[in-house]
C-alpha cells in the first residue's frame, strides 16, 4: 500500500547514522519489543479515498446507542473487535462529529486525535500483526445529516412523530441513521468501507413507547430503567457498515414467516400503514422467489421499515430491513430492496467504483420479476430504454446513457441512472449472448460464489466468462464501459 512505498523510500533517503539513532529512538518508545506502524486513514477508494482504513479488519462490532429523541441527543459506546493485519502503533476509525469521551484498546486507556472524519488512536502498546483486539469507544452528542456529493441526505435524520401515531405532536421525534455510501460515519465510529464487513450488535435505548429497530433479529426487548427499554438486535452475518441502520420512533410492528422459515419483521409508520399493507403483504413470495432466482436468501431474517413519508428521498436497502421514506409505491420497489439482500448486501462492491454490481443488479431483478407476474419483460424494459418509450419505464428518457456504469464520472454519479438503467442493460445483453439457462446459472453462481463476501466488477466480467464459455468482450467494452450511446444490438 501507500503507506508502505512512502516509509520505505524515506528511509532510504535518511543517512544511515541518522536512521540508527531514530530507530533507537523508536525501540525505545516502544519498550524493545513490536514494531508498529500507523494504519492508513484511508483506503483510497476511487470516490472516496478516505472512506475506511487500512491495517485491520473488524469482525464484530457491539453498538450500545442510548438515545434521547427530545433534543436529538445520543450516546453511544462502540466495542469494535479487530484484526490486525500488521504491527500498528495507531490506527484510525471513521467518525463524523460526535465528542469521543474515551477511548479504550485491550481495555486499557489508549491516546486519541481527532481530525476531520479521522479518530486516531494510540494504544498504550503496539498491536502485532494478526493480534486479534478490541478498542472501546465512549462518545455522546448530537448526531448530524450528512450531505453527499450528489445532493443526497444521509447519516442521522430526525422524523417527525406523524399524526396518527400515539405520541402525538410537539417536541417528540424519532430518528433514522442510515450510511450509504458514508453516512455511517455520523453516528458510530467504524471502518466505513464495504470492503470491511463485520458481525453486528446493535442495542438502542430508547423511551418507553418508542419502538427501536436495526438489523438482524430482536434478542431482547427489556426495561432499562428510567423510563427506557433496550432493544438488542443481532446480525450475525458480515454487513458492510453503510447498510446499518437504527430506526427510533412510534412504529406499527408485525411479525412472520416467510413459507421456508425467514423470520419476518415489518415496523410501519402508523400514518402509512393503510398504504404500506398491499405491497408489503407480497413480501413473503417475494423472499421465496429470489430464493428461487438468485438461491438461498442469504440471512436469517428479512423486512420492511416504512418511514414518515419525506424522511428521506430514497429508499434503501439496509440489511435485512430496508427502509422506505412512506409507503413503498410500487411492488418493484419493495422487490428491488430485496434484491439488494443478494446483490450488494451478501455479495458486496469491493469499491464504490462497483455500484453498477448493485444497482444494476436489483434493477434487473425488478424486471425478472415483471416478467414473471404482469409485465413487462426484461426485453421490453431494455428496448424501452433504447427507444426512449417512457411508457414502457417512466425512466427510459431520462440521462440513462450518460455515462458507462462501470465508470461513474466522479462521486456525485454513483446512484446515477446509468448505474441503475445501463447497469440492467449489461445483464440483459450478457442473457441475451449466453441465453436463459446459462444465464440464470450464471445469477445464482455469482451469488453463491461471493456469499457474504465482496466482489469487484473485474470479477464479475471473468466470472461470467469463465462459467458459461462466452466471449463477452463485446458486452463489456460497449455496454459496460463504452462511453458511446450504445447502438441496437443486432437481431440474432
Ligand atoms: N441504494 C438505494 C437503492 O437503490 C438508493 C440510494 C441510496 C440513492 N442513496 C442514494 C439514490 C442517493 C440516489 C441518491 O435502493
Ligand atoms: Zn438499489
Amino acid at each position: 500500500m501507500e503507506h508502505r512505498a512512502r516509509s520505505r523510500s524515506s528511509r532510504l533517503a535518511v543517512p544511515a547514522a541518522a536512521a540508527a539513532a531514530l530507530l533507537a529512538l523508536t525501540t525505545a518508545c516502544t519498550g524493545g519489543t513490536v514494531q508498529g506502524r500507523p494504519g492508513a486513514s484511508g483506503l483510497r477508494d476511487p470516490y472516496f479515498p478516505k472512506a475506511g482504513n487500512g491495517g485491520y479488519q473488524v469482525e464484530h462490532y457491539a453498538l450500545d446507542l442510548d438515545y434521547e429523541p427530545a433534543g436529538n441527543r445520543l450516546r453511544g459506546r462502540a466495542v469494535i473487535t479487530a484484526r490486525a493485519e500488521q504491527g500498528l502503533s495507531s490506527f484510525n476509525l471513521d467518525l463524523s462529529g460526535l465528542r469521543v469521551d474515551a477511548v479504550t484498546v485491550r481495555g486499557e486507556a489508549a491516546r486519541y486525535n481527532r481530525a476531520g472524519n479521522e479518530l486516531t488512536v494510540r494504544p498504550a502498546e503496539d498491536l502485532k500483526k494478526g493480534e486479534v483486539f478490541r478498542t472501546e469507544v465512549a462518545y455522546s452528542g448530537r448526531p448530524k445529516t450528512f450531505t453527499d456529493p450528489d445532493g443526497s441526505k444521509e447519516g442521522w435524520i430526525t422524523t417527525p412523530v406523524g399524526a396518527g401515531s400515539a405520541g402525538g405532536a410537539g417536541g417528540e421525534a424519532g430518528a433514522v441513521g442510515v450510511g450509504e455510501p458514508v453516512g455511517s460515519m455520523t453516528w458510530f465510529p467504524g471502518n466505513h468501507h464495504p470492503s470491511d464487513k463485520a458481525a453486528y450488535d446493535i442495542t438502542l435505548t430508547v423511551p418507553d413507547g418508542y419502538e427501536a429497530v436495526s438489523n438482524g433479529a430482536l434478542r431482547s426487548r427489556t426495561p432499562a430503567g428510567a423510563g427506557r427499554t433496550a432493544f438488542a438486535w443481532h446480525s450475525p452475518e458480515p454487513m458492510a457498515s453503510y447498510l446499518a441502520t437504527a430506526v427510533i420512533g412510534k412504529y406499527r410492528v408485525t411479525t412472520g414467516r416467510t413459507p421456508s422459515g425467514v423470520a419476518l419483521y415489518n415496523a410501519v409508520t402508523p400514518d402509512e400503514a393503510a398504504g404500506s399493507a398491499g405491497v408489503l403483504a407480497r413480501l413473503p413470495e417475494m423472499v421465496e422467489w429470489g430464493s428461487g432466482r438468485f438461491g438461498p436468501y442469504p440471512f436469517g431474517t428479512a423486512g420492511a421499515v416504512v418511514l414518515p413519508a419525506g424522511t428521506l428521498a430514497y429508499a434503501l436497502e439496509t440489511q435485512t430491513k430496508p427502509v422506505f421514506p412512506g409507503a413503498p409505491g410500487t411492488e418493484e420497489l419493495l422487490l428491488h430492496e430485496l434484491a439488494h439482500q443478494w446483490f450488494g448486501n451478501s455479495v458486496s462492491p469491493e469499491s464504490w467504483k462497483d455500484m453498477w454490481l448493485n444497482e444494476g443488479f436489483a434493477t434487473y431483478a425488478e424486471w425478472l420479476w415483471t416478467e414473471e407476474h404482469d409485465g413487462p419483460t426484461a426485453q421490453e424494459e431494455f428496448a424501452a430504454f433504447l427507444e426512449g418509450d417512457t411508457e414502457v419505464d417512466e425512466n427510459a428518457d431520462s440521462d440513462w446513457d450518460a455515462f458507462p456504469p462501470a465508470a461513474p464520472p466522479g462521486p456525485e454519479d454513483i446512484s446515477g441512472n446509468p448505474v441503475y438503467y445501463r447497469g440492467a442493460m449489461v445483464l440483459h445483453r450478457v442473457r441475451q449472448e449466453v441465453g436463459d439457462e446459462k444465464f440464470f446459472a450464471l445469477l445464482r453462481g455469482w451469488a453463491a460464489e461471493h456469499r457474504h463476501g465482496n466482489a469487484s466488477t473485474a470479477d464479475f466480467t471473468a466470472y461470467a466468462e469463465k462459467t458459461t464459455g462466452h466471449d463477452l468482450k463485446d458486452v463489456w467494452d460497449v455496454w459496460l464501459y463504452g462511453k458511446d450511446h450504445p447502438a441496437a444490438p443486432a437481431p440474432r
